[in-house]
């Protein structure tokens, strides 16, 4: 038996706002065509947050579904941390209204910011935390709703994004299963490849912001599609090598689900068959951090994840952020 303590995942939940916008709905808002959506990014449709839906209340929908796969009450949960760059609101963080609404009273609560990236990030600090025996059960939920800062004036962005949900439930165990590494990396200077410049301390919220349209998201894709591939693709060797594994271990790469061109390059690149590369963004478009935790539990759902598979994590952001992470289911 390995006497190594590391996190595991329990329990996974994924959450859906009902309202589906199709391709065809956004020509109908835009000067834009499914053809060209479909070809471009592979998305059809993406989930949309009714009114007064918050972060939150995805966020503690998932959560629920997750602690009713990892059988556990909300009493047994003891940190939460939510995965975010949509917060309810500045402060307090979305992690305490999440612990409101599921009633999770003995938790701690924390948010994380790394953009897309965030899963590996969370699971980093679970690692950390389940390791120094800090913390026992976590519940780590990516969740973000990012039709609230999405310009939908603007065809370059509008296109690309969704609402959701995805919840896990770490615990340590001293098998060989769980996290095995976690690899993340950073790059400031290019933060305004991927950002929203109002409504932050920066640019406080005022009429000029709103005028000039800052609140939302503004971003340099094509730039961002070359470093995307690179910095997945390294991520996923970097994470690899840590645990003394090489692409041929990979049972799944789950990575971030931004553009179906750049996972079927980084899947390429790693020299993965199709089979081994989840995709689900033709029915979710990018939904930021909750985008790779949502394929990871879907893929889990739907028992295309086994027992003892070597799954990889591979997520690239705005930041700029990058991770990569090795799970042996
Ligand atoms: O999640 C965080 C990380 N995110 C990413 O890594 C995103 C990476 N970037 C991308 O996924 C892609 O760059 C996009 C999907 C955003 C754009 O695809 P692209 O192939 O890089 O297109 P482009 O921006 O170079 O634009 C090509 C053309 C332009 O027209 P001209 O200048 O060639 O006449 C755009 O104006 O496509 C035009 N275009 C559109 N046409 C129809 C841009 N958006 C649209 C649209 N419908 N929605």
């Amino acid at each position: 038996m390995n006497k190594e303590i590391r996190a595991k995942i329990i329990g996974v939940g994924n959450y859906y706002p009902e309202k589906i916008l199709t391709n065809h709905d956004l020509e109908q808002m835009v000067d834009t065509s499914d053809e060209w959506i479909i070809t471009r990014t592979g998305v059809k449709e993406r989930r949309i947050a009714a009114p007064g839906e918050a972060t939150s209340h995805m966020a503690a929908k998932a959560a629920k579904e997750a602690m009713k796969n990892a059988q556990i009450l909300p009493s047994e949960i003891d940190l939460i941390i939510v995965v975010t760059v949509t917060p309810d609101m500045n402060f307090p963080s979305t992690a305490c209204f999440v612990q409101q609404r599921i009633k999770a009273s003995n938790a701690a609560c924390m948010d994380l910011s790394a953009a897309c990236a965030g899963f590996p990030y969370a699971l980093c600090v679970s690692q950390a935390l389940i390791k120094s025996a800090q913390y026992k059960t976590i519940l780590v939920i990516a969740a973000d709703k990012l039709s609230s800062i999405t310009d939908w004036k603007d065809r370059n962005t509008c296109v690309l994004f969704g609402d959701g949900a995805g919840a896990c439930i770490l615990r340590p165990t001293n098998s060989n299963k769980g996290v095995l590494s976690v690899y993340l990396g950073s790059d400031g200077r290019k933060a305004d490849l991927l950002y929203v410049p109002g409504g932050g301390s920066l640019n406080p919220a005022s009429y000029r912001i709103i005028d000039e349209r800052m609140q939302y998201i503004k971003m340099r894709g094509s730039e961002l599609f070359k470093i995307a591939v690179k910095k997945m693709v390294d991520c996923a060797h970097e994470a690899l090598k840590l645990c003394k594994m090489t692409t041929d271990d990979i049972d799944m790469l789950v990575p971030h689900q931004a553009n179906i061109r750049i996972i079927k390059a980084v899947g390429k690149r790693l020299n993965l068959e199709d089979k081994k590369v989840f995709i689900n963004l033709e029915k979710y478009g990018n939904m930021s951090a909750a985008s790779t935790v949502t394929a990871l539990n879907e893929a889990v759902l739907k028992k295309v994840i086994k027992s003892d598979d070597i799954v990889v994590l591979s997520t690239f952001g705005g930041g700029l952020t990058w991770g990569g992470a090795v799970i042996r289911w």
